[in-house]
């Protein structure tokens, strides 16, 4: 029996990961071409935004302000005045928001004003879209502005829309914020490591994509960096071209061998940085140090002990496509169906992405030089595997990307090292960072997103396409079994119930999408049928004849 103080403890765990569904930061339905989001949405937008500090604007974040003059106020009582006060902003303006705070928490207006002269701006260009314009001028080959990329919450200074996109300068990266950040996220990763093994991972398998890279100024390649303990050194043009170590002393905790793994995107726009990563591999491999205290330089002379390599050959860490190929397959296959034996996804992410980049000793550069056994030897040593976050936008199971890198990855670990790794992902979207399984990250995503009725009713009101959206939702949530075996039989279940077993929604799904539709039902039968789901007889029986229903329907046969 349980005492009451654990009773207490539990109540309060989950009442907090109750929280942490209710306030995750979802979009809401899709962006249409050239239209700008409805006042709804815009006010979730709006609240957002505000919810953050923004020193550029001299504002701070509007649920801190709140809180700081209402001490002892609960965390649902903030978020409504939240609420209110952006409902207020969104009809009525800025006066009337200022006013409603000083009346409900004493909040003088210099102290909020500026908050509301920031969102009125972003009000302003979140309902001017030029979208379509800006696409007809393209088309005619005309100048189109650049902006910068990033999402909304990141940084507002993306609006307008309709501009075209820019980068940012490799040489750059990261940043001064990026790498204080990296190190934070970098000590939590390995705090929960440490956590859950009692030990350091000698070797992580790390994802960096490209996009992801631009939006944060380089977190994801500062979080490689502190993980292997050096810094980087600008040189005299002020370009990160360098790199030096941190002391053990400064660390206090051993380097940790990083296996890198770079998309095609993240390559062809940061060549500078996959130089840089691939010099501080190669720095801390050279360094005398114990092994105890350095496991890239224990790798590199176990590996050359055993098999007469050099350090060279024993220190290759950044993997990527061959020169012009983008992309692992591995969603491609899991998609299609295509696998028999699991292993055969990692093999193929291993084949696609098992060509090196950097520079060997003698300064010869290695632009995408195959090297299949390297990268073998590297990932069976890894023990967990990890992906940076950095966008309320797009997570695990709204694009194909995530599984096809952070599974297919994690696939080919398991073979290679014989163990399956422990698989974690960060989430900087949150003003405090989290590290979380790929397990609790599948089932946030899947409470937070497909099994949500705000979202899939956002989606719905799309019609074929956002079936379609649903569907692709679940597809991708499979591609989490298919690759890690990371969802729950819950979630399966509860899908089903969702949109399959509940007749007026699936008359719904029916109605504006029988292809989505039926793809839906067949990837439920699918993760049955492969083991995924250990689904129950009538619910199975059920499925199998809406299956062919729909087939009947697709075929004009009913
Ligand atoms: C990238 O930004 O590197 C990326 C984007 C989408 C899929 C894969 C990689
Ligand atoms: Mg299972």
């Amino acid at each position: 029996m349980n005492s009451p103080e654990q009773r207490d403890a539990r109540v309060l765990e989950l009442y907090e990961q109750l929280l942490e569904i209710e306030q995750r930061l979802i979009p809401t339905g899709l962006h249409v071409f050239g239209e700008a989001g409805d006042t709804t949405q815009r006010a979730d937008m709006l609240r957002m935004v505000a919810s953050f500090d923004r020193p550029e604007f001299g504002a701070r974040a509007l649920p801190e302000l709140v809180a700081s003059e209402l001490p002892g106020e609960s965390q649902e009582r903030i978020d409504e005045i939240v609420r209110t006060t952006i409902a207020q902003f969104v009809s009525n303006g800025t006066e009337s928001a200022v006013r409603y705070l000083n009346d409900i928490a004493h909040i003088a207006p210099e102290q909020s004003q500026p908050i509301f002269t920031m969102l009125g701006g972003i009000t302003e260009q979140l309902t001017t879209n030029s979208e379509v314009e800006s696409l007809l001028r393209a088309l005619r080959g005309e100048f189109i502005e650049p902006g910068p990329g990033a999402d909304i919450v990141q940084n507002p200074s993306i609006l307008p829309t309709g501009r075209n996109t820019h980068a940012i300068n490799p040489y750059s990266v990261p940043s001064t914020v990026a790498f204080a950040r990296g190190e934070t996220v970098a000590n939590l990763l390995l705090d929960r490591y440490r956590n859950e093994h009692g030990s350091y991972p000698e070797a992580m398998a790390l994802v960096l994509w490209g996009l992801d890279n631009i939006k944060t100024q380089g977190e994801g390649v500062a979080q490689a960096l502190w993980l292997l303990g050096v810094r980087p050194v600008r040189d005299a043009l002020n370009r990160s071209t360098g790199v030096e170590p941190i002391s053990l002393e400064e660390l206090g905790r051993p380097r940790i061998d990083v296996v890198m793994t770079v998309s095609g995107i993240f390559r062809d726009l940061f060549s500078p940085t996959v130089q840089l990563l691939d010099r501080a591999v190669r720095l801390v491999a050279r360094l005398d140090e114990p092994f105890e205290q350095n496991f890239v330089r224990k790798h590199a002379i176990e590996q050359i002990e055993r098999e007469r390599c050099d350090l060279d050959e024993a220190s290759i860490r950044v993997f990527s496509n061959a020169p012009g190929n983008y992309g692992t397959n591995v969603n491609f296959m899991v998609m299609d169906s295509q696998w028999q034996e699991s292993e055969t996804l990692g093999d193929l992410f291993v084949t696609r992405k098992c060509f090196a980049y950097g520079h060997d000793s003698q300064g010869r550069a290695i632009e995408g030089r195959e090297a299949r056994v390297a990268m073998d030897r590297a990932l069976s040593r890894v023990e967990a595997t990890y992906q940076n976050i950095d966008t309320f936008e797009i997570g695990l199971t709204d694009v194909d990307h995530y599984f096809e890198y952070l599974g297919g990855i994690s696939k080919a670990v398991e073979k290679r090292a014989q163990l399956k790794p422990s698989i974690y992902l960060s989430d900087s979207l949150s003003r405090d960072t989290k590290i979380r399984s790929l397990e609790e990250t599948v089932r946030l995503e899947t409470r937070a997103k497909t099994l949500n009725p705000k979202w899939y009713e956002g989606m719905l009101k799309h019609g074929f396409r956002g079936v379609a959206e649903i569907e692709n939702h679940v597809s991708n949530t499979f591609g989490w079994s298919a690759t890690a075996d990371a969802v729950d039989d819950w979630i399966y279940a509860e899908v089903a119930n969702t949109f399959v077993l509940d007749e007026p929604m699936l008359e719904r799904l029916r109605n504006l999408n029988p292809h989505s539709a039926h793809a839906l039902v067949r990837r439920l039968l699918e993760a049955n049928g492969r083991g995924f789901w250990d689904a129950d007889q009538s619910a199975l029986e059920k499925l199998r004849e809406i299956s062919r229903n729909l087939e009947d329907q697709l075929e004009g046969a009913a």
